[in-house]
Parts: structure tokens; C-alpha cells; sequence
């Protein structure tokens, strides 16, 4: 794709008449995967509210998040759910997704956050590792060429994401003095806290949209749980996700290298996703 540097990409950017639907048309997994990433990204506003209020007072961040941050967001949900309705043109997006919101957005509770606003922002970066590497992994898995290049192109978002929200994170450390004790046990309690929840009713509202008259059954979530995990063992860019997280630990490279067995343990929790959900 040839775009200027610095020029942000845009859904009309991704050449969905091209998309390969023989190749990913009869690959259930990866429907289900790219269905459920869409439902989640595009209910970012049910979760970004508390986030841009806890920042208010400071104008720059609060403009990034609601006007960068959160629009990037949605259209990830958007440019995804494109994918969908493109390449598995049965799968009927709207009415999966209106059961999807119904029922996610009954158990959907506001999301804690840290005690302080440097603490957040070590959270934030956490999650934002968790998607980009996500993404990433998506990207390389993908057996379909315009979904390797979505993919990708959310990614390096989500990279972008975790800059913002670390370079907040050193602002506010120059004004709150987090310890780097608090900022690891921060880094390894959101790391641990990710939710299955969403994954869950994401997979049953994708699962009951496309196979009407069977009835649903945890057996198979688990099945398809088992299949991601697969996929995690072979794709998930560990050696990425843990580059990340130890930065905001802004350590010399003899304790980051101490660190390290930690920090890949925190990096493996985020695959508690798929181990834990409801
Ligand atoms: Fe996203
Ligand atoms: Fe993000």
C-alpha cells in the first residue's frame, strides 16, 4: 500500500475487493476469531467512558483519547467487521451483533482502574501490548493476504496506542514517583486481569449467528478454545510482548535482563484468555 509517512490509514485504504474468500471460507476458526475481534473493537465505547474521565483535567491526553484513541478503536471494530461480511457473506454481522451487545452489555462492567494516573497508564500499555501482539499474531497467521495486511495495519495502531499511553506514563512518574515496585506488581496484575468474559459471549453470539438450530454448548467454545490456543503456541510474538512490557520498567539491561523470566510470565498470562473464560 503506498500512503505518505505519517498519513493514518483509513477502512477505504483496504482493498476488500481482493479479499481471497476460497482461502478463508470454509476456515471456522479464523471466522470466529476475526467475527469476535470485530464484535469487541467496535464496543470500545462501552469501556473508553471512565478512561477519558479520569484524564479530563489534562487537555492533551484527553483530546488523544477521545479523538485518536477511541475513533482508531471503533474503526478497527469497523474495518474488521467489513472483513467479515466480505469474506463469510452468509454470516448475518448485524443480528449476531445486536445479541452480542445485548448480552455483553448487561455484565459489562466499568473496567477498575489504577490507583494513580501513572499506574494507569502502565496499565494501559499492558493492554495495548496484549492487542498488538494479538494482531500481530493474527497477521502472521493469516492464510489470506488482505487479512495479513488488516491485520498488520491494526497492529502497528495498537503499537502506536502503547507510545501514547507510555509516554503519559513518563509524565505523570515525573509528578507521582510511582516505585518500580508498584509499576511491576501494576504490570503483572492487569497482565493477569485480562478478561475471558468478552471472548466468551463473543464466540457464543458468533456461534449461535451462524449455526441457527443448533443449540450452543460450552463444549464448543471449548473446542474452539483449544484450536486458538494451538495457534498461540505456534504465533503469539512473545519475544514482542515482553520487549514492551519491560519498558516502562525503564530499566538498565542487566535488571532488565534479570527481570526477564517475570515479565515473559506476564506475557503468558494474557493467553489466560483463552484458558479462563466464563
Ligand atoms: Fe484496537
Ligand atoms: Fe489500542
Amino acid at each position: 500500500m503506498s500512503r505518505s509517512p505519517g498519513v493514518h490509514w483509513s477502512i477505504d485504504d483496504i482493498p476488500y475487493g481482493e479479499i481471497d474468500g476460497a482461502c478463508v471460507r470454509d476456515d471456522r476458526r479464523l471466522f470466529h476469531i476475526v467475527a469476535s475481534a470485530s464484535f469487541i473493537e467496535i464496543t470500545s465505547d462501552l469501556y473508553t467512558k471512565n478512561l477519558v474521565e479520569f484524564f479530563r483535567h489534562d487537555g492533551e491526553i484527553a483530546e488523544w483519547l477521545e479523538h485518536h484513541w477511541e475513533k482508531e478503536e471503533l474503526q478497527h471494530g469497523a474495518a474488521l467487521k467489513k472483513y467479515v461480511q466480505t469474506a463469510w457473506p452468509a454470516f448475518d454481522w448485524e443480528a449476531a451483533y445486536a445479541t452480542f451487545r445485548a448480552e455483553y452489555g448487561a455484565i459489562c462492567t466499568v473496567e477498575a482502574l489504577a490507583g494513580t494516573k501513572a499506574l494507569e497508564m502502565v496499565a494501559r500499555c499492558v493492554v495495548e501490548t496484549g492487542t498488538a501482539s494479538f494482531y500481530r499474531m493474527l497477521s502472521d497467521l493469516s492464510p489470506e493476504p488482505v487479512l495479513r495486511q488488516l491485520a498488520a495495519e491494526i497492529s502497528s495502531d495498537e503499537v502506536g496506542h502503547y507510545k501514547h499511553f507510555h509516554r503519559y506514563f513518563r509524565r505523570y512518574r515525573e509528578l507521582e514517583r510511582p516505585s518500580r515496585f508498584a509499576v511491576m506488581r501494576t504490570l503483572l496484575k492487569r497482565a493477569a486481569d485480562v478478561e475471558a468474559e468478552d471472548t466468551f459471549y463473543a464466540f457464543r453470539a458468533v456461534f449461535r449467528g451462524s449455526n441457527p438450530g443448533t443449540p450452543f454448548e460450552r463444549a464448543h467454545y471449548d473446542a474452539y478454545r483449544d484450536g486458538v490456543l494451538n495457534l498461540v503456541r505456534q504465533y503469539f510474538p512473545h519475544g514482542m510482548a515482553v520487549k514492551m512490557l519491560l519498558k516502562p520498567l525503564d530499566m538498565n539491561p542487566l535488571v532488565s535482563r534479570a527481570m526477564l523470566p517475570t515479565v515473559t510470565q506476564a506475557s503468558r498470562l494474557f493467553l489466560r484468555r483463552y484458558d479462563n473464560a466464563a
